[in-house]
C-alpha cells in the first residue's frame, strides 16, 4: 500500500556538525545549547529539518562516531535535559530533527568493548565484536586482509592480562571503534532499544551510518585487497565486509520499529556503494525511507556525469518507490565550493588530499549555480553547514591540530576531513567570529578572511551565497511545481542541463564555456549570478525560469 506523501519525501535538511555549529559554554566546542540559540536562523534559512551528527557520550576518536553509551549526551555537547529541550524548541519552530546513529561500531570505551577485552577468547562478551586468531605460527598476522577506511588494516592485536599478544578485533574503521557482530542477538536487542529510546523522545529521523559495513560475509573471507589498498567502498563488488546482503534483514528490523512510530518518522542510509541500482536495495519498501546519494557529489562539475547521476538514481529509486536525495557537501567530503575551482571537480569521501590548488572564484560561481540546481530537483536536499554562506575547504589547517583519525592512519599522507569542519562564522571582524565566547578558542582555526563570510556579513548582502540561498529555499517553498515528483529534461546542447518541474518551472544550467541564448518566452525567478542581459545565461550559470507567460 503505498502511504501518504511524507515530509521526508521532498525535505531540505540542514546538517549540523554539533562541534563546529554554535558553542554557547565559551570552551570552543559547538554544543546543545548553541545550537538552540540558533534554530531561528534555521527558520529563517527556510530549511524543513536539522540533522545534527553524534551527540552521545564518546572519547572522540573519530569525531564523536565512537560512542561509549547511546543513550546519552556527551558532556562537551550538553545533557540529555539539554537534547529534550532541543527537540521541544525545534519542533515549535517548526524544524524536524534527524539523529545520528552509528550503529556498525561501538566506542572502545563502550563497556561491551571492555568487557569483551576482559574476557576469554570464546566467551559471549567476545562475541558481541568480531574477536578472532591472528594467522601465521604465533598468531602475528591479522585474521584476514581487509583494511580500515582510515588507512591500515582493519585489525588490531590485543594484549592480554599477561602482557602477551593475544586475539585480533575487528574495527573497519579507527582501532577505536570495534567493530559490533550484528548476528549477535544482544546486539540486535540493545539496537531495538536504543532505536526506541530516542524515538520516545520525539526523534523524527536517523540517519543510519555506515549501513553498508553492518554485515560481514560468515567466515570472514579475505577480500583480495592489494598490498597498501585504499578504502574504495564505491568499486567494491561482492566484497565480503561491505554492501553484504544480509545487511538488510537488519534494516527490515529497524524498519518494523520506525512504523509503529508512524509514517513520518524516517531513515537515511549513509550507504557508499558501487551503483544506484545497489543503493536502491537499501529503500525499498520494507527498508529505510531515503538514501544519500554520493553519486551527485561524485559527478563533479560536470554535464555528463550530472546527468548520469540524476537519471540512474531516479530510475533505480523509481524502481523501489523511494524519493531521490541530493547532497553537495557534508563532513566527510572537501566543501564543493574548493572541489569547484580545482582542475578534478569530483570528490571521493575520506580521500581528501592537502592543498591542491582551487580557484575559489570559480568554485564560488559553480557553487551557486549547482545550490540551484541541486533545489530544483525532485526529492530530498541536504545541505551541509556553512556551504549557505560559501565556505571554502580549510586547507593550511596546522598539522599539529588535524584531529581526524585519517592524518595518523595514513602516516601523515592524508590530512583527513578537518578543513571541512571549521567552526562556523556567525558575526564580527575577527575569529571566532561569534561561534563561541570571544577569549574562547574554537577547536579548529578560523581563516580570518571569513570576516566576510559571516552570517551578519552576509545577511544584508543581495549578493551574497546566503540571500541565494535563502531565496532559493523561499521559493521552493511556494512553487508547488518543486515539491511535486515531475520532472522532464528539456532539448539543450551537452554542456547545458534543462529540465521542466510540472506546466511552468524551468531550471537551466550552463556548464559550458560559451554564453547560451535563453527562450525568450520565459521570466527569470532567480539567477546564480549577474546576467548581462535577460536572453543569455553565462558560463557557469543557473537559471531558475517560468515558463508560462
Ligand atoms: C561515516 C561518517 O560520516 C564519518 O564521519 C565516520 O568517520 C564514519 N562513518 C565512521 O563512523
Amino acid at each position: 500500500m503505498p502511504t501518504a506523501r511524507q515530509w521526508w519525501h521532498d525535505a531540505v535538511i540542514y546538517q549540523v556538525y554539533l562541534r563546529s555549529f554554535a558553542d554557547a559554554d565559551g570552551d570552543g566546542i559547538g554544543d546543545i545549547t548553541g545550537l538552540q540559540a540558533r534554530l531561528p536562523y534555521l527558520v529563517d534559512l527556510g530549511v524543513d529539518a536539522v540533522w545534527i551528527t553524534p551527540w552521545y557520550r564518546s572519547p572522540m576518536a573519530d569525531g564523536g562516531y565512537d560512542i561509549a553509551d547511546f543513550r546519552d549526551i556527551d558532556p562537551l555537547f550538553g545533557t540529555l535535559d539539554d537534547a529534550d529541550t532541543l527537540l521541544a524548541a525545534a519542533h515549535a519552530a517548526g524544524l524536524r530533527i534527524i539523529i545520528d546513529l552509528p550503529a556498525n561500531h561501538t566506542s572502545h570505551t563502550h563497556p561491551w568493548f571492555r568487557d569483551a577485552l576482559n574476557s576469554a577468547p570464546g566467551s559471549p562478551e567476545r562475541a558481541r565484536y568480531f574477536f578472532r586468531d591472528g594467522r601465521g605460527d604465533t598468531g602475528e598476522l591479522p585474521p584476514n586482509d581487509w583494511i580500515s577506511a582510515f588507512g591500515g588494516p582493519a585489525w588490531t592485536r590485543t594484549t592480554g592480562d599477561d602482557d602477551q599478544p593475544g586475539q585480533w578485533y575487528l574495527h573497519l574503521f579507527a582501532p577505536e571503534q570495534p567493530d559490533l557482530d550484528w548476528t549477535n542477538p544482544q546486539v540486535r536487542a540493545d539496537f531495538a532499544d536504543i532505536l526506541r529510546f530516542w524515538f520516545d523522545r520525539g526523534v523524527d529521523g536517523m540517519r543510519i551510518d555506515a549501513v553498508s559495513a553492518m554485515a560481514k560475509v560468515p567466515g570472514l573471507p579475505d577480500a583480495g585487497h592489494a598490498p597498501g589498498a585504499r578504502f574504495e567502498s564505491s568499486t567494491w563488488v561482492d566484497n565480503p565486509h561491505w554492501d553484504v546482503d544480509d545487511l538488510h534483514t537488519i534494516l527490515r528490523e529497524f524498519r518494523t520499529i520506525a512504523d509503529t512510530y508512524g509514517p513520518d518518522r524516517m531513515f537515511v542510509a549513509e550507504a557508499i556503494v558501487r551503483s544506484p541500482e545497489r543503493l536502491a536495495r537499501y529503500v525499498r519498501p520494507d527498508e529505510l525511507h531515503t538514501a544519500f546519494n554520493f553519486d551527485f557529489p561524485r559527478a563533479g562539475w560536470n554535464p555528463a556525469t550530472l546527468r548520469e547521476a540524476i537519471d540512474r538514481s531516479r530510475d533505480a529509486l523509481h524502481e523501489v518507490g523511494a524519493p531521490a536525495t541530493w547532497v553537495l557537501s557534508s563532513h566527510d567530503e572537501t566543501r564543493h565550493l574548493t572541489r569547484f575551482g580545482r582542475a578534478d571537480t569530483s570528490t571521493l569521501p575520506m580521500t581528501l588530499t592537502a592543498g591542491t590548488d582551487s580557484d575559489l572564484a570559480l568554485g564560488t560561481r559553480r557553487a551557486r549555480a549547482a545550490a540551484l540546481l541541486m533545489l530544483a530537483l525532485p526529492g530530498g536536499a541536504y545541505l551541509y553547514q556553512g556551504e549557505e554562506l560559501g565556505l571554502e575547504e580549510v586547507t593550511d589547517l596546522p598539522e599539529d591540530l588535524l584531529q581526524d583519525p585519517t592524518w595518523e592512519r595514513s602516516g601523515h599522507t592524508i590530512r583527513g576531513r578537518d578543513g571541512c569542519r571549521v567552526p562556523l562564522p556567525w558575526s564580527g571582524d575577527h575569529p571566532p567570529f561569534g561561534f563561541t565566547t570571544d577569549n574562547a578558542q574554537p577547536w579548529l582555526p578560523q581563516p580570518d578572511n571569513w570576516k566576510s563570510k559571516t552570517v551578519a556579513a552576509e545577511s544584508d548582502d543581495p549578493d551574497s551565497m546566503l540571500t541565494l540561498y535563502r531565496t532559493a529555499l523561499q521559493l521552493r517553498r511556494t512553487l508547488p511545481a518543486l515539491r511535486s515528483d515531475s520532472f522532464d529534461w528539456q532539448p539543450s546542447a551537452p554542456d547545458v542541463l534543462a529540465f521542466d518541474r510540472g506546466q511552468s518551472f524551468r531550471c537551466v544550467v550552463n556548464l559550458s564555456r560559451q554564453p547560451i541564448a535563453v527562450d525568450p518566452d520565459v521570466t527569470v525567478l532567480l539567477a546564480s549570478t549577474h546576467l548581462w542581459d535577460s536572453q543569455t545565461i553565462p558560463p557557469d550559470t543557473a537559471l531558475w525560469l517560468r515558463t508560462n507567460q
